[in-house]
């Protein structure tokens, strides 16, 4: 990441203190990066609202963060490019199958923190092989199911194993099994469901397919909303984005499409999340502590959940989107995070032998 040039003021003092001999220099420079605490951060998470979060963290701690934007596996590949000279100290990063990748990977590093254990619910700390969570949830999102009302009722979709029911045939959209997302969900239902019965199940949503995967979770949504398909997967978020729209056509959507959380008389809705990591090679560790710690304050925390529609990770914070309680309250499921990251191997093997594209 380039540092910020120094500012022209600070460039005139500097000349001018470098007169004045090399041990006051040698103080100024202390002096000054006492000052400049700096946190660099690489985020998969894009969205403006987070401008806010990063600003009021700077101006509780005088840290200032340099930010590098990336998606997901950019953000993993270019860790493990730079190695030791990765000047990364915390990593934001938006599914459990990733972030489950970068601690295999050795990119990550382990910390204690009372405020995080306090905050963060041990179900969505992952990685530690007691020394501390290599990664934790900041925030969460539901992978539901959407309907065509016009087809079919709630009923028939309200579970996750009904994806693969002789009812839904040449009905399910959903984009591909090999998404992130969807290994994620996958490997949550191989933890409930044991592999035999999640590879039939698999099997069995592949045999119930409209259309071959393709495109995003809101394309499955539209896709429902056009009569292509009867039921799809999404998560909340993308929903919510259309229920907030003003656009004449994304109202027409959300008026086709019914939404159900998925399990509700069982193990719960599977739930996601997006997650913060402290770099392997962290040059500012103490700094990605604290900022960990900030974003599993109440503030951060609703900030993290609204910005993008989602869940606060925290237990009590209350959220303000008037979407996502339109849908109202649901029972998450309680596997822990890590579990589902691990499971995402056997879960790949099992979508090549179902053909699961
Ligand atoms: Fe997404």
């Amino acid at each position: 990441m380039p540092m910020k040039p120094i500012k022209a003021t600070r460039r005139l003092a500097l000349l001018t203190l470098s007169a004045m001999g090399a041990a006051v220099l040698a103080l100024s420079a202390a002096s000054a990066s006492a000052q400049e605490q700096v946190l660099n951060l690489y985020s998969a998470r894009h969205y403006q609202t987070d401008e806010a979060l990063y600003a009021n963290f700077t101006k509780s701690t005088g840290i200032r963060i340099n930010r590098v934007e990336a998606d997901d596996a950019g953000i993993l590949a270019r860790l493990q490019a730079e190695g030791t000279a990765s000047p990364a100290d915390v990593i934001l990063l938006v599914d459990a199958a990733r972030l489950w990748r970068g601690e295999q990977q050795g990119l990550f590093q382990p910390f204690r923190s009372a405020v995080v254990e306090q905050r963060i619910p041990a179900q969505f700390r992952a990685g530690d092989t007691g020394q501390g969570p290599q990664w934790v949830g900041v925030s969460t999102r539901a992978r539901v199911i959407v309907y065509d009302k016009a087809r079919l009722k709630a009923a028939d979709v309200d579970s996750y194993e009904k994806l693969a029911s002789l009812a839904l045939k040449g009905q399910v959209c959903i984009r591909s099994g090999s998404h992130p997302y969807n290994l994620s969900l996958f490997g949550s239902v191989l933890e409930h469901l044991g592999p035999q019965a999640t590879e039939n199940w698999l099997k069995g949503i592949v045999a119930n397919l409209a259309r071959a995967p393709k495109g995003g979770d809101t394309d499955q949504i539209k896709g429902v909303a056009s009569g292509e398909c009867g039921v799809a997967v999404t998560n909340t978020y993308y929903f919510a984005r259309l229920m907030r729209s003003t656009k004449p056509e994304d109202k027409d959507i959300v008026d086709r499409v019914g939404v159900v959380f998925p399990n509700q008389s069982s193990w719960g809705t599977h739930v996601n999340i997006s997650g913060a990591a402290i770099a392997r090679h962290a040059k500012n560790r103490e700094a990605a502590v604290k900022f960990i710690e900030y974003l599993s304050g109440d503030d951060a925390q609703r900030m993290l959940a609204d910005g993008n529609n989602e869940y606060a990770t925290v237990p009590g914070v209350k959220t303000s989107n008037p979407a996502l309680a339109s849908l109202g309250s649901f029972k998450a499921e309680t596997v822990p995070i890590a579990k589902v990251g691990a499971n995402t191997v056997a879960i790949q093997q099992m979508l090549d032998r179902v053909g699961f594209k």
